[in-house]
């Protein structure tokens, strides 16, 4: 099934339905010293936390960005075969007809709905979902749920990993896909006295930072991986805000309000009694998207991970419990890309080395060969290119391995480690 035809075809499919993309991934630091320029004409303080891109308000245009949530794209709850998983956008597009009912798309359709529903950038949807279904999929397709080799539900140590916002973590409950809580209330109760609830950028950094020390603290089994925490973790968290977020003419970033955390999150309820349904992740009526012109990109993606760094710069330190709780011990990024990046390096560019640390994770992931695997690799280097990334010949993973809780292909369930913490 894994062949070099195979990959081949797929990537021409790709290249040319997207013929745009370097025009989508200009460079950021144009547009900071242009936002710059502007940025004394802003009236209000941008409501996404002071310090955070962008520096002027995007533009709104209530006619393109309203998403749709009837008709074609009335929510229908999930059936029994029906696959949803651990992540509430792809869970939301699948409820409303962006994605297949059933869960399973192609990586094509993952790029035209999480573009045209969540505003992503065509780089960072092409890389997500281009090495989902490379290293959860039949190369072509994957599923938002699934089990190891077919989606994500089995993908704990190569895609899904622990400290997600409110998910728990495998070995602390046992699945990657519940929704726990007490992880929820406190997200929710951040802005529990808030004039103006928002749960923007700032609130869910402190959040990160809170969820990292609570797997130090209560799973013995924790692995924060180079592109399992650094990269797709920190997602989970900036996505919360970049994505959910209602945009409108007032706050054309977006404000992420009680209600609309709670639809996107599929919770109902109270505030005292909150109760999650699995699978129900729901679009809010009268929600709007973001801007085209306002894409979330690869290069804007990282300088929200910087901007998560300065208050918790732990996010960036690669390591795992020895399975023990409170056993952290940090792995050097020397160590793990046998040399390529420094410690500095990684710190400076984190977003570079997580996906240079994927891509080079490819061979043992997938079995091909690093001649089968160029053509893919091309692609993943094209969407990257903004960054000017230095590339990770081969990854040093035995440095992981001398995790116990590091494998690839976990989930969707587990045994509960011994000495693991539930709240
Ligand atoms: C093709 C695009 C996408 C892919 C491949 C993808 C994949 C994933 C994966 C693998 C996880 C597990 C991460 C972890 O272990 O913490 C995840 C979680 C998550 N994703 Fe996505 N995702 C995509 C798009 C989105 C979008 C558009 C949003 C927001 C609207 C989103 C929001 C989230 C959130 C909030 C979590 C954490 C869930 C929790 O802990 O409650 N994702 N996603």
């Amino acid at each position: 099934m894994k062949t070099t035809a195979l990959i081949t075809a797929f990537l021409a499919g790709n290249v040319a339905a997207f013929p745009n993309m370097d025009k989508m991934t200009a460079p950021l630091a144009a547009r900071a010293y242009e936002e710059a320029q502007q940025l004394k004409k802003r009236a209000v303080d941008p409501p996404q936390g002071a310090g955070a891109m962008p520096l002027v308000p995007p533009p709104f245009d209530a006619k393109a960005q309203r998403i749709s949530t009837t008709g074609a794209h009335k929510w229908v709850a999930p059936g029994p075969n029906d696959e949803r998983g651990e992540c509430p956008g792809l869970n939301a597009l699948a409820n409303h007809g962006y994605l297949p009912h059933n869960g399973k798309a192609t990586i094509t359709q993952y790029i035209d709905a999480v573009t045209s529903v969540y505003g992503m950038g065509v780089d960072l949807a092409t890389f997500l979902a281009t090495f989902g279904a490379v290293v959860d999929g039949n190369l072509l397709s994957w599923s938002v749920g699934g089990k190891p080799h077919t989606g994500i539900g089995g993908s704990h140590g190569n895609y899904e990993g622990d400290s997600s916002p409110l998910k728990g973590d495998l070995y602390q409950y046992g699945s990657i896909g519940k929704l726990v809580l007490s992880q929820f209330k406190e997200l929710y109760d951040m802005q529990a006295d808030a004039e103006q609830p928002n749960y923007n950028l700032d609130v869910l950094r402190d959040f990160r930072g809170k969820r990292f020390q609570e797997s130090i603290d209560k799973n013995p089994k924790y692995v924060y991986g180079p592109f399992t925490g650094i990269l797709v973790s920190q997602a989970a968290y900036t996505f919360i805000y970049r994505f959910m977020s209602n945009k409108s003419e007032e706050y054309p970033e977006g404000i992420l309000d009680k209600n609309t955390l709670k639809s996107f999150m599929a919770i109902s309820g109270s505030d005292d009694n909150p109760k999650w349904t699995f699978g129900h992740e729901r679009i809010p009526d009268n929600w709007y998207k973001r801007n085209t012109a306002d894409a979330y990109t690869i290069p804007y993606f990282n300088t929200d991970v910087l901007y998560f760094a300065e208050t918790q710069p732990e996010i960036l330190s690669v390591g795992c419990n020895q399975g023990k709780v409170d056993s952290f011990n940090a792995i050097d990024a020397d160590t793990l890309s046998n040399g390529a990046y420094t410690a500095n390096q990684a710190a400076s560019n984190p977003v570079c080395f997580a996906s240079e640390f994927a891509k080079a994770e490819l061979p043992g992931l997938t079995g091909l060969g690093s001649v089968a695997l160029a053509p893919l690799t091309k692609t993943l280097n094209g969407l990257t290119s903004g960054l000017n990334c230095a590339s990770i010949g081969s990854v040093n993973t035995s440095a992981l391995t001398a995790c116990p809780g590091f494998s690839f292909y976990g989930g969707p369930n587990a045994k509960v480690a011994k000495g693991a913490i539930q709240s």
